[in-house]
């Protein structure tokens, strides 16, 4: 989705040259990067529905290809020779790393409040969105506005994705999802869902979901599943999704109509709507 974002808004805008090809295989090699570190991390066996990098040929090799996709992205931003560009990728890179620092440092705290949650998914997953967006209008040299109001359609894109990936850990299907239900609950990540359930849950329920967010593991995953359905988190956490992706929506009311607009606009129903 980040590499369309960047193309989509370079159309939006205008865009006629030739590096925004370029820039969108940027934009997927640092994701790639920060995938294949992140499994790491997360201690993830499967993505995509294959076994992760790490899994298959062990943590060095998957930090230090990462480290190779992150470099060699650097390396193909220079050739493109923007400094523009250079800034807001270095910014987004660099906020990424933060993001998932601060969410190791929230691992297991049941005491993490939304606005705490929202700050970790903006940096290690809205960033990269909010980026691709900015880049499509600079290429198309939009406007401080339209710029501006693409940026903001990347952030809130990205925050209703990260939201529903958090959502998905739950309820997916895991052929569809490529991944392994509960790797959030396992690692003791308070998400979204689990954040509501404490705030919504009967002091039993709430004992659960504190009892299992601080042990971790995946032993009370159906208990705690349960737990977030009876309490209605769930739909709460879709419903903040939703609010987000409308929200992006909306900042892209500066820019003219074009096909473009459009597929930027069907991107935030396509976001809340997956299943996978
Ligand atoms: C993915 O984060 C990595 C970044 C956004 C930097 P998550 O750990 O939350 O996502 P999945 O579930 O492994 O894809
Ligand atoms: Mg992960
Ligand atoms: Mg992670």
């Amino acid at each position: 989705m980040r590499p369309a974002l960047l193309l989509l808004a370079a159309g939006a805008t205008g865009y006629e040259g030739k590096h925004h090809h370029e820039l969108a295989a940027v934009v997927e090699f640092i994701h790639t990067a920060t995938l294949l570190h992140d499994d790491v991390v997360d201690e993830s066996a499967l993505r995509r529905g294959r076994e992760t990098a790490n899994a298959l040929f062990g943590n060095a090799a998957s930090v230090l290809v990462g480290d190779f996709l992150y470099s060699r992205a650097f390396q193909m931003m220079v050739e493109v020779g923007s400094m523009r560009i250079m800034e807001v990728l270095a910014e987004a890179t660099n906020v990424i790393a933060e993001g998932e620092v601060l969410q190791l440092m929230n691992c297991r705290n049941a005491e993490i409040e939304v606005e705490d949650y929202l700050r970790v998914i903006r940096y290690k997953t809205a960033k990269l969105f909010e980026a691709s967006a900015r880049i499509g209008g600079i290429l198309g040299t939009a406007t401080a506005e339209v710029e501006a109001g693409l940026a903001a359609y990347g952030m809130h894109l990205g925050t209703a994705f990260q939201i529903i990936d958090d959502v998905l850990d739950y309820t997916g299907e895991e052929e569809e999802i490529g991944k392994h239900l509960g790797d959030d609950l396992a690692e003791g990540k308070p998400t979204l869902p689990l954040i509501i359930a404490l705030q919504m849950g009967r002091p039993d329920q709430v004992d659960l979901v504190r009892q299992t967010l601080e042990l971790g593991g995946r032993e009370a995953f159906a208990d705690v599943l349960r737990v977030v359905n009876e309490t209605g988190a769930l739909e709460a956490a879709h419903a903040v999704a939703v609010d987000e992706a409308e929200k992006a929506k909306q900042a892209l009311r500066h820019l003219p109509s074009s096909q473009y607009r459009d597929a930027l606009i069907n991107l935030c129903d396509f976001a809340v709507g997956r299943r996978c």
